[in-house]
């Protein structure tokens, strides 16, 4: 497998590593391939791929150009997997998201799940909807400032699907029955106005009085990295359910290779 990051990455480059070592396979790889491959030098990412995909059976990719994991599925000879492409999506976090959320709560139809942060840009919150389309009954509420909310695309899925959401601007309002509260990180490297940013960073945070008002069976997800959402204060609650979840991505992508490469 070769795993070829143009953007930063520990959880996800590290668990598909050690899920493809832990099948028996090996590795090749190159993090920052930004600076340390050929990019450097002006070769475009298709030429890059095409080359890649003559040593190595899957290719693992993560670019932040959106669509940029679909245009070297195209220049490959072997699978491409996307570990996320810019503002895009993430599919391979959604299943572990899916997978965790299973683990924790039981089954998947007819719970209600809290997106709290950078709906915008944030990609695991997307394939993480796509991918909560393939069940039934879910109820959402969409909890960004309103430059962050979700993007139209996204609803017009949501209503497709017949899912009930309402989009609010503060916690305070979240509903006390809620079973999923998945918060992410405001994606500073999206951002063109850092003072936006400074703005927005912190709009959110997920400390005890707000887990206060979450009933016991509730979990609290995360895709990691955290900068401050959710307060250190938080993790001892049996309901934080992020370093659990961040563990699950190794046994998913384990069988998403066993999967892939048969
Ligand atoms: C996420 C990502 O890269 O999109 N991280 C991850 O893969 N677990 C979330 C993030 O960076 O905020």
């Amino acid at each position: 497998m070769a795993t070829v990051f143009y953007e930063p990455s520990t959880r996800t480059r590290f668990s598909f590593e050690a899920a493809m070592m832990r099948l028996g396979g090996n590795v090749i790889t190159t993090e920052a391939a930004g600076q340390f491959s050929s990019a450097l030098k002006g070769e475009t990412l298709e030429d890059s791929v095409k080359v890649i995909s003559g040593y190595a059976d899957a290719i693992v990719i993560r670019h932040p150009e959106v669509g940029s994991a679909e245009r070297a599925a195209k220049a490959s000879s072997v699978p491409v997997i996307n570990a996320g492409d810019g503002g895009g999506e993430h599919p391979t976090q959604a299943l572990l998201d899916a997978f965790t959320i299973n683990e924790e709560i039981g089954h998947i139809d007819g719970i209600k799940v809290a997106m709290v942060g950078d709906l915008l840009n944030g990609r695991t919150i997307h394939s993480l909807l796509f991918l909560l389309g393939q069940y039934n009954n879910l109820k959402f509420q969409l909890v960004a400032p309103d430059q962050l909310q979700l993007p139209e695309d996204y609803k017009n899925f949501l209503d497709k699907k017949g899912f009930k959401y309402d989009e609010i601007d503060t916690l305070e309002k979240l509903d006390a029955d809620t079973d999923v509260m998945y918060v992410t990180r405001v994606q500073k490297e999206r951002f063109s106005d850092s003072a936006e940013y400074q703005r927005l960073k912190h709009f959110f945070v997920v400390d005890r009085h707000v887990t206060s008002k979450l009933k016991d069976k509730a979990i609290i997800m995360h895709p990691l990295p955290r900068v401050g959402e959710i307060a250190v204060e938080v993790d001892d609650d049996p309901r934080a359910a992020y370093f659990r979840q961040a563990k699950n991505g190794l046994y998913v992508r384990e069988a998403l290779l066993a999967h892939i490469l048969g």
